[in-house]
Formats: structure tokens, sequence, C-alpha cells
């Protein structure tokens, strides 16, 4: 059963007993609003009165974009939903209210995010808000050290590692994030132009070491609750408040993997302002406090040891320079770069990405602390 307009109301009607969201007899109104590859995403709402929505997001057996020929496993709904689940309880402040989860059809009903954007949005704009990173700073130390592999009772049937085995999802990320790039993918694509650059960076064997080890830490590494695809396409903003959604990709994992796509996405975004050094600073600001709230939710719990807290440190620093390379060369690119049109200015900004990526995965172990990576900006 896939969902579509005409048979929503209906599918909402025979399950009114279970949600109970809407009047029985509301007229419902529907519109799809997911501008995403994998998944069919609806807001719901009672035609009468409009502020009363709801989304239901729905991952058919497949990539919703490419279509029934590409097969995806429905389950990654099921991880979502589990991780939503453990947010709303941890820290719910940070997430839509998960309404109900029908595993049958691979459907989750959530909270509608009235008057929220995609904080991707906001920094194309130039819009930077210092609440943000301090908000998804503390929503990942939280997260990450309430779910850590110390506090948990091993023996618990329902501990988070047995629950948070994605392996499907976790072995795509795999592939297209630490592999695919750097040899000759057909998924791969970049500027013309760029090809020196990349071909000098597929040639740097210290770099492809660095990059198989953090592949191996990022498929092996059990610490806690890892997202799996925190971009800043996976934010939602007001202005006062952020809310992580899209959480498909939740692993029991290296937890650095969240901070280290975090950053990279902001990074990106600094590199698209070139020239606009106000907007800059707000970007390093903005790394810069995403660290210092996610180590104080994180100390939070004094049974874990600030040894912890470097291990993750540097392979964020990894994660990050990882991710900032495959945004420029892989599959799948990121709009802060895409939408610029001088082609002699984004091919420098690119250059200049593949740089400080390039540079900051090799150097991962010798960067002190969050300053100093953000030093390597301008030296
Ligand atoms: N709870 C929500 N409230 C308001 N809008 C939402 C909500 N959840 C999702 N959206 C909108 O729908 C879009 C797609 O959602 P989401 O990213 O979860 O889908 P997806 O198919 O998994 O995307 P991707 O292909 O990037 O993985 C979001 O970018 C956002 O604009
Ligand atoms: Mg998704």
């Amino acid at each position: 059963m896939i969902l579509n307009r005409d048979n929503i109301a209906h599918y909402l009607e025979e399950r009114q007993a279970e949600i109970g969201f809407f009047d029985t007899d509301a007229k419902l109104q529907v519109e799809e609003i997911g501008d995403g590859n994998l998944n069919f995403v609806y807001r719901v709402s009672d035609a009468s009165k409009p502020e009363f929505s709801l989304v239901l997001k729905q991952a058919p057996p497949y990539i919703k974009i490419l279509g029934p020929d590409y097969p995806l496993t429905s389950e990654r709904l099921s991880y979502e939903a589990r991780a939503l689940k453990v947010y709303n309880r941890l820290i719910s402040e940070a997430v839509p209210t998960l309404y109900f989860f029908d595993p049958d059809a691979a459907v989750i009903a959530m909270e509608y995010l009235s008057e929220y954007r995609l904080l991707r949005d906001d920094l194309i704009l130039g819009k930077i808000n210092p609440n943000i990173p301090k908000q998804i700073g503390r929503f990942m130390g939280v997260v990450h050290s309430q779910t850590y592999q110390r506090n948990i009772d091993e023996t618990s049937e329902n501990h988070y590692r047995n629950q948070f085995a994605n392996t499907d999802m976790q072995a795509i990320t795999g592939d297209y994030v630490f592999t695919f790039p750097f040899i000759d993918h057909q998924t791969n694509f970049y500027t013309d132009g760029l090809e020196d650059s990349v071909e000098i960076l597929k040639a740097d064997t210290e770099f492809l070491q660095q990059a198989e080890m953090l592949k191996h830490i990022f498929l092996r590494v059990k610490r806690g609750l890892t997202h799996g695809d925190l971009h800043t396409g996976s934010v939602m903003v007001d202005d006062n408040s952020a809310k992580v959604i899209d959480s498909e990709f939740a692993f029991y994992g290296s937890v650095g993997f969240d901070i280290g796509l975090f950053w990279a996405n902001y990074l990106l975004s600094y590199f698209s302002h070139a020239e606009n050094s106000k907007i800059q600073s707000g970007i390093i600001s903005a790394v810069i406090a995403v660290w210092e709230n996610y180590i104080e939710a994180f100390r939070m719990d004094t049974s874990l040891k600030s040894r912890t807290l470097h291990v993750i440190f540097h392979e964020a620093v990894g994660f990050t320079g990882m991710e900032m390379l495959r945004r420029i060369i892989g599959a799948a690119h990121v709009s802060d770069i895409e939408r610029i049109d001088d082609l002699e200015r984004k091919l420098r900004i690119e250059r200049a990405i593949l740089q400080f990526g390039k540079t900051i995965v090799k150097r991962r172990n010798s960067i002190a602390n969050v300053h100093e990576m953000v030093t390597l900006l301008y030296t």
C-alpha cells in the first residue's frame, strides 16, 4: 500500500481509534511536502482549521525518486521511528513529537513543524542564529551520553545496540562517504576544471589510508545512538528552536559521525560565503558552539571520562573532512555550493574545500581542539 493524496483520508479513518488526531467528521486536506529523495512525506490538515496538521512519512520498498526498479528496505522507517521514540524520551524539545508508527505500511505520523525552515536554507541566506548550534550540540551530547555503551545494562533485551543494528543503511553511507568518491565510480560527478585536484586527492596514499581507517571506525565502533544523517537539511529551525528530523539512517555507532556531518555542512556553507567575513565569523562561532555545548551535555554524565571526548573529537574531525570531500566529488552534492553560478568562483571555492577537507582528514589526530580546527580555515 503506497499512500497518495486520494487514499490518505481513508488510511487515517481506518486508524482513527489508534491515532484520534482529527475529528471523525473532519474534511482532510493533503499536500505533498517531501523534497527528499527516498520517501513520501505529506502534510495532512483539517480543512476547516489548517493549523491542525500532522505529517505522514512513508518509506516505500524502493528509492522514491528512482522508482520500484531501485529497491531499498522499508525497514529504514522502523529505525527512524525507534530513534524518534528515544529522542522524544531523552530530549523531546529537539524533535517533532511521534504520534504513531505503522510497521506494516512503513508509515510514521508525527508533529507538523509549522513555520519551520530547513537550517540549510537559512545558512544559504546568510542567516546565522547562534542558538541553533547550541541546541544541536546539546541534542547530540544528551543522546550520545545517555545511550553510551557503558551506561547500558548489557543484559537488557532492549539494548540499544540490538535495536539499532541498521546495517543496510549504514553500509550505503559507508560506501557513499568513504569509498565511491575516491575511486572511479559511476555515481561521482564534479565541476569541469576540478579534475587535477581530484586526481591529486585520489593518488594521496596517506589520505586514502586515513579514509579507510575512518570507514572502519564508522562501520565497527559501537559507542552510542548515532543519527547517521545529521546534515543541515536534517535540522528544521524557527527563530528560536531547532528540531532534528529524518533519522532513518540511525545506528548504534561511533557517535562522532553526527558531529562531523553537522560541522562539515556548516563549513561547506562557510566556504560558500567566501568574501563575506561577517557570515563566515558567525559560522566559525557556530562550529565552536556545537562542540562547547556537546561536551557540556556529555559531561553531565560524570561517569564518562574526558578521554572519551578526546577520541570522539578526533574521529569527528576526520568525519568532517570526509563529508566535505564527498559533497564536492561524490554522488550527493549540497545546494549551498551547487547554486553558485559563477563557475570560476565555484571552482575556487571547491578547490579550497578539497584542500581543507584533505588536510583535516590527514591531520585529525594532531588537531588538539576545535579552535585549532577552525584556525586551519585561514592559515
Ligand atoms: N515534521 C515535519 N514538519 C514539517 N515539515 C517536515 C517534517 N518532516 C519532514 N518535513 C519536510 O519534508 C522534507 C522531507 O523530509 P525527510 O527529510 O524526512 O524525507 P526523506 O525522504 O527521508 O529525505 P532524504 O531523501 O533527504 O532522506 C523535509 O526536508 C522537510 O521540508
Ligand atoms: Mg531521509
